[in-house]
């Protein structure tokens, strides 16, 4: 890819960072395994953020030591999914996390491009129900991706429609696979969240409210 510009770009995961949907996500696949007859821990879960869907459930059934057919895993994953969508259809903009409005706003004043880099397949979903869609200038989400994070295909497809170099992209995220995936893409990134949780951020803040347009902007040279 050659770049010819100077841009810097912002690049958000959806799940845990813009909306809390990561307790729906928990719920669903805690519903799930419980039908199977297991449980798993809230320790465990982390290791689910930022990890797609079919991965999700292989490691679930790992935890419970199941065994499921291609086909029995399709039909699974259907009924998680199911589940999450009767959940999200109901958000409203008041699920959106502190700052994330005020943030995306502050970065398109200052003329930084925004792009999603998100595993989820039900981002257009929930996009549209919190709100948020009109932020973005390119959408990258598990629609459009071959590979799971913590490969960094998703935020490196953003940066390619952002047009700008990786070097000058700032990803943020919740999750430890979604930092590795940055690092892999060599990118800054800001955690959202405990920094236990996220090894290897640039900088670990609780939420969006907590960095500004001028610290994101520091990250960069
Ligand atoms: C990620 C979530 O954003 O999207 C994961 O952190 C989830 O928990 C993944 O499994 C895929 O989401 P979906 O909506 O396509 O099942
Ligand atoms: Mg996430």
């Amino acid at each position: 890819m050659q770049i010819s510009n100077n841009n810097i770009a912002c690049l958000f995961d959806l799940d845990g960072v813009l909306v809390d949907t990561a307790v729906y996500h928990y719920q669903a696949w805690k519903a799930l395994a419980n039908s199977l007859g297991f449980d798993f821990t809230k320790a465990q879960n982390e290791q689910l953020k930022g990890v797609n869907r079919m991965r999700s459930l292989q490691l679930i059934l790992e935890w419970g030591g199941v065994q499921k057919t291609a086909e029995e895993q399709e039909a699974l994953a259907t009924v998680k999914n199911d589940n999450y969508v009767g959940m999200i259809s109901k958000m409203t903009a008041a699920e959106v996390l502190p700052g994330s409005v005020e943030l995306l706003e502050a970065l398109r004043a200052a003329g930084i491009k925004i792009a999603l880099g998100s595993a989820s397949k039900n981002s257009g979903l929930i996009l549209e129900r919190t709100n948020l869609a009109h932020l973005f200038d390119a959408i990258v989400d598990g629609n459009h991706v071959t590979t799971s994070k913590p490969d960094p295909e998703v935020f490196i497809k953003g940066a390619e429609l952002l047009d700008t170099d990786p070097s000058r992209c700032i990803v943020f995220e919740d999750a430890q696979a979604g930092v590795q995936a940055a690092i892999a893409g060599k990118m800054k990134v800001v955690g959202i969240g405990e920094p236990e949780n996220l090894t290897g951020a640039d900088v670990v803040v609780k939420d969006l409210s907590a960095i500004t347009v001028e610290e994101i902007k520091a990250l960069i040279n």
